[in-house]
């Protein structure tokens, strides 16, 4: 027989039911998937904690930056234009280690006057010299609030230091030196990998 008949509270009831039977088989699901991610760890998230991290740039335009994350700290990828270029070489007597002489701070392959493989991207670890805050990426070469004669750069809100374009800092600034550039290369035009220096690239551009 089917519910021909049925009164109109017993279908209520049936659907009830049934909408507490899915909820159970969901909850069901996810205990399932406890001893599966359980025995991925530890060892595996920690490989890919330390794994080199691969991402397309293509769509990233002159003065846009976009934020990746290696290693568990966060990593800027910034494209800048010909006219955030032509600054740098003016910055000089203004900054602290113009020529980042401090080989800690950059790859060999990166210690030039942009800091960067390619001059018009800018690879630098987000993480401030002096106590580790996120300086804020303002790219405007316009005067700002906390600089009057501002040519664009990083501005940490935490205590005011000030970066250029190419992340290095201003002199008499709380920070001690200019932001970290991670290894990385280009797999091609477009891909760029964090966490491999060039020379141990396989197939880099
Ligand atoms: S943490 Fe950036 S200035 Fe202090």
């Amino acid at each position: 027989m089917g519910n021909e008949g049925e009164r109109p509270e017993n279908l209520g009831r049936r659907r009830f039911l049934t909408a507490t039977t899915s909820v159970v088989g969901a909850v069901g699901a996810g205990y399932l998937a406890v001893p599966f991610i359980k025995s991925w760890n530890p060892s595996a998230r920690a490989k890919l904690a330390g794994a080199p991290v691969t991402q397309d740039i293509s769509a990233l335009a002159e003065g846009q930056q976009l934020t990746l994350k290696w290693r568990g700290q966060p990593v800027y990828v910034a494209k800048r234009s010909q006219a955030m270029l032509a600054t740098l070489p003016q910055m000089d007597p203004l900054l602290l280690d113009p020529k980042s002489d401090n080989t800690d701070q950059q790859p060999a392959y990166a210690k030039n006057e942009w800091r960067s493989i390619k001059p018009e991207i800018l690879v630098l670890v987000a993480v401030c010299t002096h106590l580790g805050c996120a300086p804020e990426f303002v790219p405007e070469l316009k005067p700002q609030p906390f600089d009057p004669e501002w040519k664009g750069g990083y501005f940490c809100p935490c205590h005011k230091s000030r970066y250029d374009l190419a992340g290095r800092v201003y002199s008499g600034m709380p920070a001690p030196a200019n932001l970290p550039v991670p290894p990385y290369h280009f797999e091609n035009d477009s891909t760029l990998v964090i966490g491999v220096d060039p020379a141990n690239a396989t197939g880099a551009a």
